[in-house]
């Protein structure tokens, strides 16, 4: 058979020869047919100056029943001494108060006489990228008639929206409390290429139009790739006004604020798997969130492109506007528009409509341990109890690939894993979870393999059979988890594999889908999924429907209690049920660095569980780095450390002492926070607020904090973090805002004032983190193995004070692991602090959940610059008032013992 650049590269790897990803396995704009040939038309139509779509006004329909406004655009040629007009249906919709939607599709008849293929654009995105739950809300939309003035604009407005449809030149303009704020096809670029055949084709292009590439791809791997249904780009621009600030449409290797890309290529979401991946890039990653988000004082925009199929985005900045020009291969325009007043709710309107973060298990907030591999029972349960006898906690190991017999998924290798229930019993002995690999490429000739050929629910061939590609295994075939029939089949072999509901877990990898011999370490674009639809249109969610499949299964097996899923592959939606990570990186400072605004980035496009593998899969990290990526990596809101095969053990009790014992410190600092990480969870799966969150998400009006990507706060908790990403650092700057800031660990004040950047000192031991005055956090400050063990622990609070003497705080608490929450089964409790008064009070309480009893060991106030605190308080419970004694600390006043569980109403008068 014939070995691509691509496939040799990988088998390689799999060798165990590490080599950098090529990116010239991946195509440029230039070499990639739709992307060179939009914007190329982008450029032509500008100077041209012509216009070649418009409104067809005679077709409006105003439907006051749904308020949903219906119509055509024309799409008109001129070539070859013909006028072609192409009609091409629309909707345009508003709802909820804050959202425009637009949809922009063809009609087509074309018989075509190849088998399988389905001929219309594929349009159920919204099966998988909305929460099955989500209903929009109708609002009020009034019709403005055109006037005797202006017979071309036609007006919709609802709330505080005024929605305009110009009909030459056809553009949409969105105005909230009457400013402008966002134009649809604003330069011009609205490209929809219809349906032609290559006969056809001479007299189907304007001027403007490069034919490039329209029915063949010249692009080394992808050469095969018959096209059969030749042009279909869709492609648009959006101004933003007054905003020259965006962010979002993750996966990239690069900075937060998106870059402007008039002079490199444009960012691309194609999910291909790049281990090693390069960094400071806009090149294509494991998975895509076509969500950007632009950020202005008082104002912020989401526009969410709702396509799955390869797309390239150019950014531009303007003198004060910006604009995107969207480019996606096939499928319909589909967009919605969110305009709101903080980018905080822009996320959270986001989320509204494509799910909430999951509420994770409890346990799967603390920390994981991975490698590739542990090796047999023996490895696993050696690794177990090491970390308790160097008492580091931990709650999840992991099994990458080689646990399974030859390659075989839902298998177990019999002579290194002969009794896996005994292996899982024991971990589960201290609460503890494992996890194993499973991906979407199942091995040729075994059981699995043939119960998806008997039920005909693999990926197929352009000829409509089924395909057979390389991967781990060798010569595997894929399971369509886009047939619904697949995923029952799919359920059935994850609850045979897991047996009884029990401590074992699915990481579901590989799943862009990754193939060694595929164009682009990926899938050729011309397979075909269910209902006949091209890989082309629907790649993108490809990933999602794996991870939801396994997902399902776990909550079809067990539906109370809450799965664990990661997958490596995601678009919009995967959120509400699998975390992922940044991939393949390696264990230099460059990757630790890009790991924080990654990391951020996922967050603001409603996928906060991420994290990247500390420290480095490939590569060896000396200790220092080692370090610097424990005390990041803390803070991402999935912890796990991983690493290549051929690294050298790396498992934190192997580190020399004194790496060892710092690592320790801080995994277990991660441990003391988990009351506080939890309610930023529960914030995030609430709300959409992110975990990781950017500066910019908490002071969107401090223009300082544009381009601020390398600290950040832990949700909404207060929590400061600038973690040291560079190599000999004694001391870095950090910009505090305006405002009290006090030392996360010993609570000296480390900033009094207005915003300000200083240079704060950072030795290896030191991980600059601080608490923002005015909040209020818990903690569980004992040392146990596992979460689990800290079920009954008894909380710490600790209150940093303003200036003024006050605080506030949030804290959620749940059984971790079960669905109950959705039934009320929790506790929330509001701390507040106020002129040397403490109040806690429940706001949420179920009666007869066990967490309600634990109790409060310590009140832990700030000396606040204004404090004054006397030797004892008073504490008024069930009115009855007591006094307790108040020690002085060098830079806090501490209360013990006060003698009041979480789940009550009290106060203390200090
Ligand atoms: C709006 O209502 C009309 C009938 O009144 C219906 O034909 C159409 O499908 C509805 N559209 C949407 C988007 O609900
Ligand atoms: C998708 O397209 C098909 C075929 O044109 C159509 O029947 C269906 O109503 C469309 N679905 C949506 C959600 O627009
Ligand atoms: C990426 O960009 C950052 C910030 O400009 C720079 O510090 C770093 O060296 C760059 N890394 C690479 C690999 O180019
Ligand atoms: C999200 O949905 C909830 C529940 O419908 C609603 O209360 C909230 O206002 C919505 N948030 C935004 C930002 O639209």
């Amino acid at each position: 058979m014939k070995l691509s650049l691509s496939t040799l590269l990988r088998w390689l790897l799999s060798f165990g020869i590490a080599l950098a990803f090529q990116d010239d396995l991946l195509k440029k704009c230039s070499q990639s047919g739709f992307c060179h040939r939009n914007r190329q038309y982008a450029k032509n139509i500008q100077e041209s100056r012509n216009s070649h779509y418009s409104l067809d006004q005679g077709s409006l329909e105003f439907d006051t029943n749904n308020h949903t406004i219906q119509g055509f655009i024309i799409k008109s040629i001129k070539a070859n001494q013909k006028d072609i007009k192409i009609p091409l249906p629309f909707t345009l919709d508003l709802f909820d108060g804050d959202k425009v939607r637009f949809r922009l599709d063809e009609h087509r008849s074309i018989k075509l006489g190849k088998a399988g293929i389905n001929l219309q654009r594929y349009n159920e995105t919204e099966h998988w990228a909305f929460d099955p739950d989500y209903i929009p809300i109708r609002q009020e939309v009034i019709a403005k008639s055109p006037t005797f003035w202006n017979k071309k604009d036609f007006t919709f407005t609802a709330d505080r929206f005024t929605v305009t449809l110009s009909s030459q030149d056809f553009q949409i303009n969105v105005k909230y409390d009457s400013a402008d704020v966002l134009t649809v096809n604003s330069d011009n670029m609205l490209n929809f290429e219809h349906y032609r055949t290559l006969e056809e084709n001479f007299e189907n292009i304007n001027e403007e139009e490069e034919p490039f590439n329209m029915f063949k791809d010249s692009f080394a791997d992808s050469k095969s790739d018959s096209i059969p249904l030749g042009p279909e780009s869709v492609a648009l621009d959006f101004k933003f006004h007054g905003i020259s600030n965006l962010y979002g449409i993750a996966e990239h290797a690069d900075s937060l604020r998106l870059r402007d890309t008039s002079n490199i290529d444009p960012y691309r979401l194609y999910n291909v798997d790049v281990f090693q991946y390069k960094l400071n890039s806009t090149l294509p990653m494991y998975g895509s969130i076509p969500f950007v988000v632009g950020i202005k004082e008082s104002l912020s925009i989401g526009l969410f492109w709702m396509n799955p199929s390869d797309t390239w985005i150019d950014i531009q900045y303007g003198h004060s506007d910006s604009s995107t020009h969207w480019m996606s291969e096939s499928g319909i325009i589909d967009f919605i528009v969110i305009v709101q007043e903080t980018p905080k709710l822009v996320t959270e309107s986001y989320v509204n409509i494509t799910g909430k973060p999951m509420l994770p298990l409890l346990s799967s907030v603390g920390y994981h341990q991975c490698r590739w591999n542990y090796n047999d029972e023996k490895d696993v349960l050696t690794v177990d109890s090491l970390m308790d006898k160097w008492q580091i906690p931990y709650d999840f190991l992991w099994l990458d690939l080689e646990y399974t017999d030859q390659k075989q998924y839902f298998t177990w290798k019999p002579d290194a894993f002969p009794n896996p229930t005994r292996m899982l019993s024991k971990l589960a002995f201290l609460g503890r979870n494992l996890v194993t690999l499973i991906d979407p490429h199942i091995k040729s000739n075994y059981h699995i393999s043939e119960a998806i050929i008997a039920a005909k629910v693999y990926v197929r061939n352009a000829l409509n059979k089924p395909f057979f590609g390389q991967c781990w295994p060798g010569e595997s075939i894929w399971i369509d988890t886009f047939n619904p029939l697949a995923s029952k089949l799919w359920s059935k072999f994850v609850q045979t594999f897991i047996s009884t509901p029990s401590n074992l877990y699915i990481w579901n990898d590989m799943n862009e889908p990754s193939i060694f011999d595929g164009p682009e370490t990926t899938a050729p674009k011309d397979l075909l999924h269910y209902n006949g639809f091209e890989e082309r249109s629907v790649h993108n969610l490809y990933g999602l429907t794996v991870h939801q499949a396994t997902y399902d299964s776990f909550v079809d097996m067990n539906p109370n209690k809450r799965p664990f899923v990661l997958t490596r592959s995601f678009f919009s939606g995967s959120q509400r049920t699998a975390a992922t990570w940044t991939g393949d990186n390696v264990a230099n400072w460059e990757y630790l660095q890009l790991s924080i605004p990654m990391v951020l980035s996922h967050n603001i496009v409603g996928m906060p569980a991420t994290g990247a593998d500390i420290a480095g899969f490939f590569g060896n990290p000396d200790d220092e780095l080692l370090i610097r990526w424990y005390q990041a990596g803390i803070w991402y809101p999935f912890f796990r450390a991983h690493a290549h095969i051929d690294t050298r053990r790396r498992e934190p009790f192997l580190l020399n002492e004194r790496t060892r014992s710092v690592v320790t410190e801080f995994i277990r600092l991660r441990y003391q926070l988990l009351p506080t990480l939890y309610t930023a969870f529960h914030d995030s799966h609430s709300r959409g607020i992110p975990i990781m969150n950017p500066m910019i998400y908490e002071h969107p009006n401090v223009a300082n904090f544009y381009d601020i990507d390398d600290q950040f706060y832990l949700g909404e908790q207060g929590i400061l973090v600038k973690p040291v990403t560079s190599a000999n650092t004694k001391s870095i700057p950090i910009t505090f805002p305006s405002g009290v800031f006090y030392d996360l660990q010993n609570l000296e004040i480390a900033h009094f004032g207005t915003l300000e950047t200083k240079t704060v000192s950072a030795p290896l031991e030191k991980l600059p983190a601080y608490i923002a005055g005015g909040h209020i956090i818990t903690r569980k400050d004992q040392y146990r193995r596992s979460s689990r063990l800290m079920q009954n622990d008894p909380y710490t609070l600790v209150i940093a004070p303003t200036a003024y003497g006050t605080a506030k705080g949030r804290l959620y608490v749940d059984d971790g692991e079960t669905f109950a929450y959705k039934q009320g089964k929790l506790l929330e409790v509001e701390l507040e602090y106020n002129k040397n008064v403490i109040y806690g009070t429940v706001l949420h309480k179920d009666t007869s959940s066990f967490f309600n009893d634990i109790s409060i060991e310590k009140i832990v106030i700030a000396h606040h610059p204004d404090g004054k605190v006397a030797e004892t308080c008073t504490l008024e419970l069930d009115d009855i008032r007591t006094n307790i004694e108040v020690i002085h600390e060098d830079h806090s006043h501490v209360i013990k013992n006060p003698g009041i569980q979480i789940g009550q109403d009290w106060k203390i008068i200090l």
